[in-house]
């Protein structure tokens, strides 16, 4: 369960202030899932807002977090880092997808039986030039 090829990160590399990408693998298809620091542990979300689920929340140098919130830089939803709840914005009331991990002896491992762990980093597989709409940030 605990093993190398599923570890994610040293518990020390993920942020609670912002977030950790990964990318995850389920058959050929990659999927990126971004890490937070919880006060008691580690949480592990889809990197898709649940208002337009193309629109990545971290675009790979972390998601902008505020309050103990992740935020959607598109049209600003907010979603909580403990429950995964958007509380604030267009898809209120929606949850983000979880992806099981557990913390173990200071490393966050992927538990979660449907992926295996591909790498760090954006996935190979985002055609950066189909998400080029402009958002608050203007990325
Ligand atoms: S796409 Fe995230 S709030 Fe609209």
């Amino acid at each position: 369960m605990f093993s190398e090829d599923r570890k994610l990160a040293d518990i020390e590399e993920v942020p609670s202030d912002s977030t950790l990408l990964v990318t995850l693998r389920d058959g050929f298809d990659e999927h990126e899932a971004l890490l937070i620091r919880l006060a008691d542990g580690v949480a592990c979300w889809k990197n898709a807002c649940q208002h337009w689920t193309d629109v990545r929340l971290d675009k790979g140098s972390g998601a902008r977090v505020a309050d103990g919130e992740i935020w959607c830089q598109k049209h600003g939803a907010t979603f909580g880092a403990v429950d995964g709840e958007c509380t604030h914005g267009p898809c209120e009331g929606a949850y983000l997808e979880e992806i099981a991990v557990t913390v173990h002896e200071g490393a966050v491992y992927l538990t979660d039986d449907d992926y295996e762990f591909d790498h760090r980093g954006p996935s190979d597989d985002i055609d950066l030039s189909s998400r080029g709409r402009i958002d608050f940030s203007g990325t």
